[in-house]
């Protein structure tokens, strides 16, 4: 399995170095176009594996000849957000450099399944499949387990208990209109509702909405990338081993919701031909009605992109 990681920025070399630690692909090759960055940071990363143990090749490079036929692409290229900035806010620029990047992914590696996470994420994902002409199936955007993680992370901030005894899902857009989905929390196998009164689900909720722009306000310099690489390491560990893991990514919606032709957050089995299926779950009429509402908001966003391109 040879993957690439676009872009040796923080949200691209650290997903090269999770990827590499697991040891599901033989070859990580990271691209960027500064200069001794990307072999700067494989040589660093190679040397470490005698130490961590793990035999994955990570090579760094300025041209794609060297990612020439990947079976996955992660594209992380584009600009992050600045505190007081919406993801909104970077769409023309990483609308130009999103483009180049799916045409030099188009013609150096066809066959490749991509993982999109430059943002404004959903409208990003969208462009790389316009201009990169392959079919929705094999593009997606990694937002869904991000969003998921944050939610349940702060679930068990809040409860005092383990994040691991939490189980959440977050739908809809990487942006305003996200749609974490309460009623398939569970605590130790427990519905969040039993636990905590609607107000407290309600401000988690926010909270969660808001979780990426609370570090870009710490951080001032860019946004988060160690919970974004886990989540797109995630993603491209399903697909490389060819799972049919479920989990929630942006992906091409074809009537399921009774939503259609647009990309959106929903949960979908993932395998080495990419998007394998998108699974309904049962919603209640509320989180139905947001992820509609989220539809539409994306929908005339992506209907935009023609004017980008
Ligand atoms: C975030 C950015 C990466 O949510 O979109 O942190």
């Amino acid at each position: 399995m040879k993957i690439t990681v676009v872009g040796a920025g923080k949200y691209g070399s650290t997903t090269v170095q999770r990827i590499a630690e697991k040891g599901f692909a033989d070859e990580v090759v990271m691209t960027d176009i500064v200069e001794g960055l990307p072999q700067g940071l494989a040589l660093d990363m190679n040397q470490s594996r005698p130490i961590e143990r793990f035999t994955t090749r990570v090579v760094g490079t300025n041209d794609y000849g060297d990612t020439a036929g990947s079976d996955l692409v992660i594209v992380t290229a584009g600009k992050p957000r600045k505190p007081g900035m919406s993801r909104m806010d970077l769409l023309s620029d990483n609308a130009q450099i999103v483009g180049g990047v799916a045409k030099e992914v188009a013609s150096s590696s066809p066959d490749a399944v991509v993982i999109v996470v430059s943002n404004p994420l959903d409208e990003m994902t969208a462009l790389f499949q316009r201009v990169s002409g392959f079919p929705p199936e094999r593009v997606m955007g990694q937002a869904g387990m991000l969003d998921t993680a944050r939610f349940a992370d702060k679930v068990a901030e809040r409860l005092g208990v383990s994040p691991l005894a939490v189980d959440a899902i977050t739908l809809g857009s990487h942006g305003d209109t996200m749609v974490p989905v309460p009623s398939k929390v569970t605590v130790d196998g427990k519905p969040l509702a039993e636990l905590l009164p609607d107000d407290e689900v309600e401000e988690l909720v926010q909270a969660t909405r808001d979780g990426g722009a609370e570090v870009v306000a710490l951080l001032k310099t860019g946004s988060a990338y160690y919970a974004p690489s886990s989540a797109a390491a995630r993603m491209a560990e399903a697909i490389a081993r060819d799972e049919g893991a479920v989990m929630p990514v942006c992906a091409w919606v074809t009537g399921q919701y009774g939503i259609a032709d647009v990309y959106l957050g929903v949960p979908a089995r993932l395998g080495r031909a990419g998007v394998q299926e998108v699974v309904e779950l049962d919603l209640t009429g509320s989180e139905l009605a947001n992820l509609r509402a989220a539809a539409e908001a994306v929908r005339t966003k992506q209907a935009d992109i023609d004017s980008l391109i």
